[in-house]
């Protein structure tokens, strides 16, 4: 199992570019089930969750070639099959996304729900997706722990709202599932997430009629046939955001490029907020400071609010502010697995449910720390930025879910930070994972 080395202390200056965004490609990979004709997916970035969703592809029927330039070509080479197995869908909730193009293109699905999560209490349910695929006329039954789902798909007005807002992979499968639906489907509610609007994009360039992009409600008019396209993902906000937050950190002055920064301005705001002065261009985004950094409250809501996955890469820097910072999370439950590992390292943060009080600062000193999943581990290579001394972050698979060789971005930008093999003591009966282990994200 690798870690992260980190050598706290130097302040990052320099530009870096930012990869295609993970939450936009893992749904267009998937949706690429919804045609037999190939699809080129360019700006694909080198994720173990790509790795995922490609060998969940190819025990779909699908084959997947990446080239060189980071582009995924796919191409059906077995349109009868309709399972996706527990082995892999359990390491990866976004697998759930094969459920709407199976159903809708190869007329049934049988899927592993998949299963339990680090974070979010109850674990992460998916009855919105299986809602909303009733709606369009599904029979779904579930049975030993997978989703069998059959039927001809009909359109239909149905609405995605949870109790804690809507559902981002839940509206990109019904999204999926409409496009080869017949006649008409409205989706209220739908998400607004940036990477809802990439797929839709996608979707159109594969003949898909839909309107009302980019907004709550998506009208859907069905079409018979879909055909092949190339796509160029949008850019990751989220590692952007998470390099920035990298920058502030460690009060150094970094420029962000291959960005698009409308995407951003929640985190901006905040981070002029406290303190920061930002350049903003049409495509980057440079942070820099004069010394100061001051408390803020941050409370996660669905976009265009504050990213839930930018919470904790916004803890860790907020350890750093002068006075008390308030942070509420509102997305999911029990999503500060990334807390009491600050608390190693001396944040001295308290929390009370889904709230964390930080009063700061406070200086860090490098420990052993564990990831526990993929932002969390972000948070505490941050940490590591600033803290004195040695900071090792073990269990780095759970970022690499997520950031392609975020140790290589950081070193570039002059941090003092390697990666290495390690076997904990306490596993060391336990062979490496040859696949993905059972974390989700
Ligand atoms: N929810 C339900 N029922 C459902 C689905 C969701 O109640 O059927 C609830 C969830 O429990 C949660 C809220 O609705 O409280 C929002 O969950 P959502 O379905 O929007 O999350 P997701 O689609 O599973 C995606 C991202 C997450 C990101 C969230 C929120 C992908 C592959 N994953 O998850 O990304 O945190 O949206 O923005 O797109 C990450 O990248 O680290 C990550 C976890």
């Amino acid at each position: 199992m690798d870690q992260i080395i980190i050598d706290g202390g130097a302040p990052l200056s320099g530009s870096v570019t930012v990869q295609g965004s993970k939450n936009s490609a893992l749904p267009i990979l998937f949706a690429t089930i919804l045609t037999e004709d190939r699809c080129t997916i360019n700006n694909v970035p080198k994720l173990s969750d790509v790795r995922t969703t490609q060998a969940i592809l190819e025990e779909l029927g699908m084959h997947c070639n990446r080239d060189h330039h980071g582009a995924i070509c796919v191409e059906t080479t077995d349109p009868t099959r309709t399972l996706a197995d527990y082995d892999l869908v359990s390491t990866m909730r976004a697998s759930i996304c094969s459920l709407g193009p199976l159903l809708a293109r190869r007329g049934k699905a049988k899927v592993s729900l998949p299963g339990g999560c680090v974070f979010g209490a109850g674990g992460r349910p998916v009855d919105l997706h299986l809602k909303g695929l009733e709606a369009l006329g599904a029979q779904i039954k579930v049975e030993k722990g997978y989703i069998i789902a059959e039927g001809k798909l009909k359109g239909a007005a149905l609405d995605l709202s949870g109790p804690r807002g809507s559902t981002v992979t839940g509206t990109a499968n019904i999204l999926m599932a409409a496009t080869l639906a017949e006649g008409d489907t409205e989706i209220r509610n739908a998400a607004l997430e940036p990477e809802v609007t990439d797929l839709a994009i996608f979707l159109r360039g594969m003949g898909a009629q839909i309107e009302g992009v980019g907004t709550s409600t998506l009208e859907v008019h069905g079409v018979k046939e879909l055909h092949g396209t190339d796509h160029i993902v949008m850019p990751d906000r989220i590692e952007a955001g998470t390099l920035l937050l990298a920058g502030a950190i460690t009060k150094g002055s970094v420029t962000v490029k291959n960005v698009v920064p409308k995407q951003l301005d929640k985190l901006t705001a905040c981070l002029e907020q406290a303190g920061f002065a930002l350049a903003i261009e049409e495509d980057s985004i440079a942070i820099s400071t004069n010394g100061r950094i001051r408390a803020i409250d941050i409370s996660t809501r669905a976009y265009p609010g504050f990213p839930t996955d930018l919470q904790a890469p916004m803890t860790a820097l907020l350890t750093q502010a002068e006075g008390v910072s308030q942070i509420s999370e509102n997305i999911y439950q029990d999503r500060f697995q990334h807390i009491p590992e600050l608390n190693r390292l001396g944040a001295g943060i308290d929390q009370d449910n889904d709230h964390a009080t930080i009063d700061g600062p406070k200086e860090l000193s490098g420990a052993p720390v564990m990831a526990s999943d993929l932002r969390s581990g972000a948070s505490l290579i941050l940490a590591g930025l600033v803290a004195k001394g040695a900071t090792t972050v073990r269990r780095i698979y759970h970022v690499d879910r997520g950031y392609e060789a975020i140790e290589k971005k950081l070193a570039l930008l002059g941090a003092s930070i390697r990666r290495e093999k390690a076997v904990e003591k306490t596993e060391e009966a336990t062979p490496e994972p040859t696949r993905i282990p059972v974390h989700q994200d």
